[in-house]
């Protein structure tokens, strides 16, 4: 018997701005969830503005019946979120008719289908103010860099390495690496995050599911801007998968990623609890939790907050010196992002009322 864990989410208005969620929009969530037939067991969480629904089905990956469940959720929440005048209400619903399945539309999607194990240790994580990209770093670090992952060099069920599908973002296009025999093709495009995207890893050989996130680029779907779509990652862990501590590792470096305030500037990723998760400093700076929880016959035991652990101050405290940084380089680049990757910009209209001012020069 296979189960499937989906975790699915969004924002569907923000309290204050665009820093956390309100209760009552949680409440709504795990009132919906908890009346439901069609799952197993549910968790509602969030990081900063973004409510996750982490839910266990026998229903597989895409349901229709699933997807159209979270789609009520957050339904039910914009009007909540409405009623309150929260920030940005509706932002991640992009269509008011829902046909059938929930990618596409606004909402982040990360879904995987397994038979459990003797022991199933699993890791969510969800991120806030930046974009699916920020995991390619640690999902690479986790899965191909013995460094952080000493697995692969003395677990005989790692050794043989671990096949990656990445996603071009842009062109929807897919591509799967063999690592580690690829791993300098492979990051030829994972190093360019806002565009290639890890989606899935799978254990070679057995071709078990690892990992997966939601990559969905909500910039680009709905051809106008609507907000970096914050993304989310399921990692089993243990036996020929990463310990649990080895999927944590690569998060104690905060990375740059892109997003903090207005989709715009290039920040750490701070690791945080889900008490602490609510980016404050110039809204930020970009924040990552991580839930693991125990599955039996279905079951979500947990969550373990990991990173409200003490071991990560010295991370929290490493982010807060390179925001500072970053900070004072105000409007330039590479703090502000590259032009093409703003999420907005009033370069097009100062252009065109300067255009006339501007002399060419032989
Ligand atoms: P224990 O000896 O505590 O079970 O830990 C084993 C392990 O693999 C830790 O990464
Ligand atoms: P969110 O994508 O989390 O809504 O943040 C948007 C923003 O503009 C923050 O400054
Ligand atoms: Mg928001
Ligand atoms: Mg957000
Ligand atoms: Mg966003």
């Amino acid at each position: 018997k296979k189960i499937t864990l989906s975790v699915i989410k969004a924002d569907i208005g923000g309290f204050v701005g665009h820093s956390s969620v309100h209760p009552e929009t949680l409440e709504t969530a795990r009132g919906m969830l908890s009346g439901s037939p069609l799952l197993i067991d549910y968790h509602v969480t969030h990081v900063g503005d973004d409510i996750n629904l982490i839910m266990t089905h026998e229903c597989g990956k895409d349901s229709g019946e699933i997807h159209q469940l979270a789609w009520d959720v957050f339904s039910s929440c914009t009007t909540i979120a409405k009623k309150l005048k929260l920030y940005g209400a509706g932002q991640d619903l992009l269509s008011d008719a829902f046909s059938g399945n929930i990618k596409g539309l606004g909402p982040g999607v990360a879904e995987m289908e397994f038979q459990e194990r003797t022991s199933e240790p699993v890791i969510v994580f969800a991120a806030d103010k930046t974009e699916p990209g920020a995991w390619n770093l640690p999902v690479y670090k986790m899965f191909a860099d013995p460094f952080n992952t000493i697995g692969l060099i003395i677990d005989p069920k790692m050794h043989g390495g671990f096949l990656f599908e990445v996603r071009d973002l842009i062109e929807n296009k897919k591509v799967t690496f063999s690592c580690p025999e690829e791993l300098y093709d492979m990051l030829v495009f994972i190093g360019a995050p806002g565009r290639y995207c890890i989606k899935s890893v799978y254990q070679k050989g057995t071709n078990e599911i690892c990992s997966t996130s939601s990559t969905q680029r909500l910039n680009l779907m709905a051809g106008r801007y609507v907000g970096k779509d914050d993304p989310v990652l399921i990692v089993r862990c243990q036996s020929g998968f990463p310990a649990v501590g080895e999927a944590l590792e690569p998060f104690a470096n905060p990375h740059l990623v892109s997003g903090w305030m207005r989709g715009s500037h290039s920040g750490p990723l701070m690791p945080v609890s889900v008490d602490q998760s609510n980016p404050t400093r110039f809204d930020g700076p970009p924040r990552v939790i991580a839930l693991g929880f125990q599955l039996a016959d279905g079951k979500l035991h947990g969550p373990q907050d990991f990173f409200a652990d003490p071991s990560y101050d010295l991370a929290r405290q490493k982010a807060n010196e390179i925001a500072n940084y970053l900070r004072s380089l105000g409007p330039f680049e590479p703090h502000r992002l590259h032009l093409d990757e703003m999420e907005y910009t009033t370069m097009p209209e100062v252009s065109k009322r300067l255009k006339d001012r501007f002399e060419k020069l032989r």
